[in-house]
């Protein structure tokens, strides 16, 4: 069985992503959190809401960095709701977070690992970042990263910069630099993935419990991406990524040289530049409708029409 920690900004995709793993034959290790679409203390909560939500209580929440290694915390345009995950203010039960910083934890149990742990990154890189500076020998053990972030000639935060990216720069340059194997998934391909209303109605008609949480969940999501960019639904960035996880043929990755932008205008751009970026695993074209079938059908148990 693979073997993942989530590094999460939960947020409502990360919400969907995480709803995915959770229903999947994969162990979870952990859940490290880290500041982005809101918080520290917010996605924490959020964290163990979820956990609390899926009844796991052998997965454990780490909180991890308040704010970006250089920078001051940047947090997104309030899409999320009040708490972060949509208004649905889900209970955290009996749950707390652990002790240890989620760093420590990245660190000591991928030291301790065969070097078989993979990471879904959902959010800004700081943790990772600083857990390669703080043990670049035992970092060294991890097998692999999938990461949403980035774009190709593209941004959401600012015209160049996709969000995660943006907000951390240094981090990004930091875990590009290393060298473990990472799977980008940007903008480039989770903008082609727009779930629509009527598609989300599906969740609201269903018996399972965890379609009707979701239905609720993405109706400011779907009202801000409506309102704001014009288009007819949602676009559920973490939720892709994590898809690809499970089926290689969702999303068609290439090698490319990226370079991350870390000064001006630009910062937080992922630039493609053969010879002088980073080799990374790059998403470069999706099948729609496959991701959808597969994680409607995987999340939800709602088969899509063909
Ligand atoms: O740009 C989209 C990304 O930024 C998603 O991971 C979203 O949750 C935010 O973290
Ligand atoms: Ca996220």
């Amino acid at each position: 069985m693979r073997r993942f920690i989530i590094d999460t900004d939960p947020g409502i995709d990360d919400a969907f992503a995480i709803g995915l793993m959770m229903q999947s034959d994969v162990e979870i290790l952990g859940i490290t959190t880290v500041s982005g679409n809101n918080g520290i203390d917010s996605v924490t909560t959020n964290a163990l809401r979820l956990v609390n939500f899926f009844n796991r209580p052998e997965i454990s929440v780490y909180e991890g960095a308040r704010k970006p290694i250089l920078r001051e915390s940047g947090t997104s345009d309030g899409c999320h709701g009040t708490d972060g995950m949509g208004n649905t203010y889900l209970p955290v039960g009996n749950r707390i977070v652990e002790e240890k910083h989620a760093v420590d934890f990245l660190i000591e149990t991928i030291d301790s690992s065969e070097g078989d742990i993979e990471i879904l990154a959902l959010g800004p890189l700081t943790n990772l970042a600083l857990a390669i500076q703080k043990a670049p020998e035992a970092m060294r053990k991890l097998k692999q990263i999938y990461s949403m972030g980035g774009g190709v000639n593209h941004g959401n935060i600012t015209p160049f910069a996709e969000f995660n990216y943006w907000v951390d720069p240094e981090a990004t340059q930091v875990v590009f630099d290393f060298g473990i194997p990472i799977r980008m998934v940007g903008l480039n391909v989770t903008e082609e993935c727009i779930i629509s209303p009527d598609e989300f109605a599906l969740l609201s008609r269903s018996e399972n419990p965890v379609a009707a949480l979701y239905y609720q969940m993405q109706k400011p999501y779907t009202a801000h991406y409506m309102n704001r960019d014009k288009i007819n639904g949602a676009i559920i960035h973490d939720l892709l990524t994590a898809s690809t996880i499970f089926d290689d043929s969702i999303v068609s990755f290439e090698t490319q040289d990226v370079r991350v932008e870390t000064e001006g205008e630009k910062r937080g751009a992922t630039l493609i530049e053969p010879g002088n970026g980073k080799p990374v695993s790059l998403g470069m074209s999706v099948d729609v409708k496959k991701y959808k079938s597969f994680v409607f059908e995987k999340m939800f148990r709602i088969k899509l029409k063909a």
